[in-house]
């Protein structure tokens, strides 16, 4: 198969010279050779970066009562829509279904990945698949950290807001090359200092309103680092909102090695459909019952601590586990985002 380099410089002489940047991104992450199609996933052990439900079973455990009392919401129906996208090597379906909710017999469980290796790795019990749903949903639609990963439009200041696309030099380097764009995002703001960049997220915009557009009743419920404002972004230094990822390390620039590390940016809130609630994923597990997970497990392992079993052990880590997923220096200070119908 084409390394992933081969395959964009041939995308790139295929355009007559130069990429967009998000054409860029989805060969580099998920082009025959792209960074999730062959090894890139979540993951402690083999994965290249931690996420909430690799931290442990007790994020899933807390998501099984939001979807149980969305299910209550709805009135217990006898089918429950529940499709998780961007769903990796299955971890959260695994803890949602180990935490056995009341609506477990009524769910139907879809995982959603892109990547066929990862697909390979999803749980018995879920239906897994390449791409959404097309019919409607009374359930729940969710995300960890999918927003984020989904191709953007790379826009810089230069004295005017201008696109940047990639080009490929005669010694094969991928370098930036500024276009003048057909139609400003109005999104855009004025008056920044030279050199700002800025993502633009159409790629977002558009699965959050296609998700919206699948839910006849129900929720969408997305978590992700995030930041409110497209100007804020634009006033970051852009190694902070750019990131590149790789075997629990920050990887080199977003140009280099593609298909070799995971490119990834903070989700601009004012570039998203509108109609949500946001709140810090720290408050939200504490709205959804992560405390009384955690004196459940102290209880249940002091019970125990004489002769624990691989249960009390489970039980006693969610302490732990909360630690991590509350931190509001790392996880805690993600955002839960949710939009109602
Ligand atoms: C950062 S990982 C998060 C994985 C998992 N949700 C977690 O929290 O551990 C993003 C995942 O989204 C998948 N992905 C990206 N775009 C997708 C799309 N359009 N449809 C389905 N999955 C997608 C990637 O392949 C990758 O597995």
């Amino acid at each position: 198969m084409p390394s992933a380099v081969k395959q964009l410089g041939a995308a790139i002489a295929a355009a007559g010279g130069a990429i967009p940047f998000n054409q860029f991104m989805q060969l580099a992450l998920y082009g025959d050779a792209g960074f999730y199609t062959t090894t890139g996933q979540a993951g402690r052990r083999g994965g290249d970066f931690i996420t909430s439900p690799e931290v442990g079973p007790l994020f899933g455990t807390v998501i099984a009562g939001y979807l149980d009392e969305c299910w209550e919401k709805l009135g217990s129906p006898a089918k429950f829509d529940v499709v998780e996208c961007g769903a990796g090597p299955g971890t959260l379906a695994r803890s949602i279904l180990a935490a056995k909710p009341r609506c477990l017999q009524a769910m139907n469980y879809v995982a959603v990945e892109i990547s066929a290796a990862q697909r390979s790795l999803h749980p018995k019990g879920v239906e897994s698949r390449e791409t959404m749903p097309e019919h409607a949903i009374n359930g729940v639609i969710f995300a960890n950290e999918l927003l984020d990963n989904l191709p953007f439009r790379l826009f810089v200041f230069d004295g005017a807001w201008l696109e940047a696309f990639v080009a490929q030099t005669p010694d094969g380097a991928f370098v930036e090359v500024l276009h003048k764009p057909a139609a400003l995002p109005a999104v855009l703001p004025q008056n920044v200092a030279l050199g700002s960049r800025v993502p633009i997220q159409d790629a977002a915009f558009a699965w959050v309103n296609n998700a919206l557009s699948l839910i006849e009743r129900g929720s969408l419920l997305l978590f992700d680092y995030c930041t409110d404002t497209t100007a804020e972004v634009t006033a970051m230094p852009w190694r902070e909102w750019l990131r590149t990822y790789k075997d629990h390390e920050r990887g080199g620039h977003y140009l280099l090695a593609p298909g070799s590390q995971d490119i990834t940016a903070q989700v601009v809130l004012d570039q998203l459909p509108t109609g949500f609630v946001a709140m810090p994923q720290a408050k939200f597990l504490q709205q959804w019952g992560i405390d009384e997970l955690v004196l459940e497990g102290n209880a249940y392992w002091e019970n125990l601590s004489g002769a624990p079993d691989v249960a009390a052990i489970k039980m006693r880590s969610r302490a732990t586990e909360a630690q991590s997923l509350l931190a509001l220096d790392g996880l805690g200070r993600f955002t839960a985002l949710e939009w109602s119908k």
